[in-house]
């Protein structure tokens, strides 16, 4: 096993999450808490959809005292909604009084320093922010939860592996918000596919093909707004800010693949392109087919599309020679995972499925998080996060550029989208800024062979 949590350290965690559930409350956490008070404080940086839902599920942890104390945003009516929608639903465990609302690029700062060492930093803006916020918790030592993707480029992805090995020498606990490596169903689909059920896997297969999903598209900034600010709202429409929809929306499928061969792809080919764009300016293409290279030379495709009208699908599957096996099926929750004999997904060769109901996965990865802080047990998914968005990086780039990109390049490949990042200000420029008719620079691949644009 590569660089993956492995198998022994999957089962060592489920034994001690177990065990550190059986003392909650009990249990004296990271030497940091003093013994008369062992709240865990949290503070939310980001309060969009997934900030509040990922504070919603952290202040669901049954395993002891947990209270959010800090939010920040660039956008107070943001910041807002989410407070009152997880005030509405944890009274008593939501003490952020308006002093302790921060508004502006640094509000991350000023809400981690209303925290003490082993407390949690939650950080779920758009990726492009993320180095810049782990920089500042690991000074602080702060645990963290954040959510994928956690880089968009080989310069973002270099400075996060870094970042990942110093905290793991402080001994941080880090969940990185790829829930489906939490999920029951399949990590008994993995063990099971790891102990030969469906033999050797020779090709994975992920589809995430939908209509116009989130913010990929989008129109010219509008008159009344800043393009900076126009740019972190429609974040999926830009590259440096989210790594577009293969950065969004793809890694978890490629994560779901990666994960089950357990191994990382060494190369990657693929194509893509625009079509029907209308008055869109955002960076991405609205199709791109992968096909990634494992270092036994086994692949895996990514199909990924945002266009009405057409097939959709959103799946991960695997195929060994004895049999064959759904990772995903239609969502990220229930996972569906089944495994069959043959080739073919047919009711009669079904050998093995999950039995209902399973657990929410993203609320697995807070109750692991959490139990393994009680616990003070070794728990750091940077690394493995870093990797997986730099492969799913790796694809897009082949996408957009119309070359083999191997691990190596996108690695060490030169181009930061935004390496300014951590000095934006809310009145400042943004990082990529607008053609005289309002257009941004997209890929031309055969065109531009060395950067995505
Ligand atoms: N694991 C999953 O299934 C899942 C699902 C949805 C989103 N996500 C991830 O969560 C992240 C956020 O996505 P979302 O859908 O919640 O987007 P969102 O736009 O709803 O929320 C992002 C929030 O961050 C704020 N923000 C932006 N820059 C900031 C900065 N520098 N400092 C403070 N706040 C800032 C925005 O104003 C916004 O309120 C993305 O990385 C996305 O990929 C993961």
């Amino acid at each position: 096993m590569n660089d993956s949590m492995s198998r022994r350290e999957l089962l060592k965690n489920t034994g001690r999450v177990a065990a550190a559930t059986a003392l909650a409350g009990v249990m004296i956490p990271q030497h940091v808490y003093a013994a008369e008070d062992n709240t865990i404080r949290l503070v939310l940086i980001g309060c969009g959809g997934r900030g509040t839902g990922a504070a919603q599920n952290a202040l669901s942890v049954n395993n002891g005292p947990i209270k959010l104390v800090g939010m920040a945003d660039v956008f107070p009516n943001r910041l807002n909604s989410s407070y009152q929608a997880i005030k509405g639903q944890f009274a008593d465990k939501v003490d952020v009084p308006d002093d302790h609302k921060f508004i502006g690029f640094d509000g991350y700062k000023k809400a981690m320093d209303l925290l003490r060492p082993g407390d949690v930093a939650i950080m779920t803006t758009p990726v492009a922010f993320r180095w810049v916020h782990f920089t500042y918790a690991i000074q602080k030592d702060l645990n963290v939860f954040m959510e994928k993707p956690t880089t968009v480029d080989g310069p973002t992805t270099r400075k996060m592996l870094a970042l990942a090995q110093e905290s793991v020498k402080k001994n941080l606990k880090v969940g990185v918000g790829l829930m489906c490596r939490h999920c029951t169903a399949r990590r008994e689909l993995f063990d099971r596919i790891q102990g030969g059920q469906i033999g050797d896997l020779l090709m994975l297969r992920g589809y995430r093909m939908a209509g116009p999903t989130a913010h990929a598209f989008c129109g010219p900034v509008p008159a009344n707004m800043s393009e900076l600010l126009y740019q972190i709202q429609e974040f999926h429409a830009f590259l440096w800010a989210s790594g577009g929809a293969v950065s969004d929306f793809l890694i978890h499928n490629i994560d779901e693949m990666c994960w089950m061969k357990d191994a990382w792809p060494v190369e990657c080919k693929a194509s893509g392109g625009r079509h029907y764009r209308g008055d869109y300016v955002d960076q991405n293409f609205d199709s791109y087919a992968m096909e990634y290279t494992f270092p036994d030379g086994s692949k895996a495709f990514m199909n990924g599309r945002c266009e009405e009208g057409c097939h959709q699908e959103f799946a991960t599957y695997v195929h060994g020679t004895k049999g064959c096996a759904v990772v995903s099926q239609a969502g990220h929750a229930p996972s569906k995972a089944r495994i069959y004999k043959g080739q073919k997904f047919d009711k009669e060769n079904l050998a093995w499925s999950f039995p209902p109901p399973e657990p929410n996965p993203y609320q697995l990865e807070w109750d692991h998080l959490i139990a393994a802080i009680r616990s003070n047990t070794p728990y750091n998914e940077a690394e493995r996060g870093a990797k997986a968005s730099l492969v799913t990086s790796m694809g897009r780039m082949a996408a957009h550029t119309g070359q083999v990109i191997t691990y190596d390049q996108i690695l060490n490949c030169e181009h930061e989208f935004a390496p300014d990042v951590d000095k934006l200000t809310l009145d400042g420029p943004a990082p990529l800024i607008a053609d005289a008719k309002g257009r941004y620079p997209v890929p031309q691949p055969g065109l531009n062979k060395t950067r995505e644009y």
